[in-house]
């Protein structure tokens, strides 16, 4: 039985689609999205989610006022579609020691830079290449990693380094490292996890 994964996502979705075209292409073979979770209702990985006959629910922390109901409306999700693994793909929502001590090694997210580098709470999608560009460095990359209750604290799953050239932009930058690095760790790196869920189940 394969593992049942729910993505949650808080914007573009390209990490998303990577996933949706991984399950496709049979790199991800393990697992299967049943759930995609957005933060808030503009974000377009809904329509990714859409397209691809994927349900998608809307957990917005501004809605529901407090981060008890926000998770707790998370739970809830989950519980419902009888998720075992989650993936954070640009989330940018922060999720409490509370809600993430009861999945350990359970929950996966994908960071923009080589962690320690650049992450933590104040470093989120763009601001990592920004603030790469801003410091100098010749290389960054992507890491994916289990999260637990320190912002980008988890242990590393994956890492790869991509290259900064002259000139590089934010924008050119952060599309490089997606290009290279995200879009293939993170669907390895599911694929990884599931297997390791699904072998659990067996014994
Ligand atoms: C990605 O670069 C992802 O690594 C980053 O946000 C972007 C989301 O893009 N996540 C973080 O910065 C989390 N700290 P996407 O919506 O197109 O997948």
């Amino acid at each position: 039985m394969k593992t049942k994964i729910a993505v949650m996502v808080s914007g573009g979705g390209t990490n998303l689609q990577a996933l949706l075209d991984a399950q496709k292409s049979g790199i991800l073979t393990a697992g299967e999205i049943v759930l995609v979770i957005a933060s808030n209702a503009k974000a377009y990985a809904i329509t990714r989610a859409e397209k691809a006959g994927v349900p998608a629910v809307v957990c917005s922390r501004k809605e529901l006022g407090s981060q008890e109901a926000f998770e707790a409306a998370i739970s809830q999700a989950l519980a419902d579609h009888g998720v075992e693994l989650i993936v954070l793909a640009g989330f940018m929502s922060i999720l409490s020691e509370n809600f993430t001590s009861q999945w350990p090694r359970r929950i996966l997210n994908v960071h923009p830079s080589l962690i320690p580098s650049f992450c933590g709470q104040r470093f989120y999608g763009m601001k990592v290449h920004e603030a790469a560009l801003e410091y100098g460095v010749k290389v960054t990359g992507a890491t994916v990693h289990f999260v637990n209750e320190v912002p980008d604290g988890g242990e590393i799953l994956l890492q790869k380094a991509v290259d900064i050239l002259p000139g590089d932009t934010p924008e050119v930058l952060q599309k490089r490292v997606m290009e290279q690095a995200e879009w293939i760790l993170l669907p390895q790196a599911t694929q990884m996890v599931s297997e390791e869920i699904g072998k659990g189940k067996v014994q």
